[in-house]
């Protein structure tokens, strides 16, 4: 008996960014080239697109906030090489923004397969507006997917890297809409007795047991 295709696996929080070569911009970028950094990894349907240029300048602006916070950034389409590279050339002449990040040319759709980039129930030919933030060690920790109608808002890409960066060196949470500056979640205790340390915890305010702010 035939067996039905097996759907893709997409790459989720918490594990292994999946590994890749390809050819970009910037010729021939690995996964691995980007190692020890925070990568910021997103796909846009098509060159040559109103959206997509939006993106591209909106991606340009926060170039420089995102290195500045140790943060790369890498392109995706199934578009050429040379769709990319004109693509970009225009983007400049035109509209006098110079696209310093590379952009991967995933004709053979390989890159864009792994990362489960295209969702074929909107458009078997594009990729959907997927962005990946992948850590130094090379783990997916968070996933945005949008679809081909809807530019992104690349203020919360930002706001997504230093949420995802205080975690990491704080260890806490941050609520709904933080921004850096604000006060951050100190997490939940998971004992009966931690709840009761938490309870007399002078350091922090507390809302309910559960439910506690506090200051960087
Ligand atoms: C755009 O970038 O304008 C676009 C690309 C693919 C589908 C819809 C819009």
């Amino acid at each position: 008996m035939d067996q039905a295709p097996c759907p893709p696996r997409l790459p989720r929080i918490g594990e292994p960014a999946p590994a890749f070569e390809a050819e970009s911009t910037h010729g021939v970028i690995r996964l691995e080239d980007f190692k020890g950094s925070w990568l910021v990894f997103f796909s846009h349907p098509a060159d040559f697109t109103p959206v997509c240029t939006t993106e591209f300048l909106a991606f340009a602006d926060i170039h420089q906030a995102l290195r500045d916070r140790g943060c790369e950034l890498l392109g995706l389409s199934i578009d050429s090489i040379f769709a990319h590279i004109a693509w970009v050339r225009r983007i400049e002449e035109k509209l006098g923004v110079r696209i310093e990040f590379p952009v991967v040319a995933d004709l053979s759709r390989q890159v864009a397969e792994l990362y489960g980039m295209i969702m074929p129930g909107e458009s078997k030919t594009e990729t959907s507006r997927c962005v990946f933030v992948i850590d130094p060690k090379q783990t997916v920790r968070a996933v945005i997917y949008y679809p081909l109608t809807t530019g992104r808002n690349t203020d919360e890409i930002v706001r997504l890297v230093d949420a995802l960066q205080t975690t990491d060196s704080k260890g806490v949470a941050t609520p709904a809409n933080w921004r850096p500056g604000d006060k951050v979640i100190v997490p939940a205790p998971r004992t009966q007795d931690a709840a009761e340390e938490r309870a007399k915890d002078q350091g922090v305010e507390c809302l309910d047991w559960f439910y506690c702010r506090k200051s960087l």
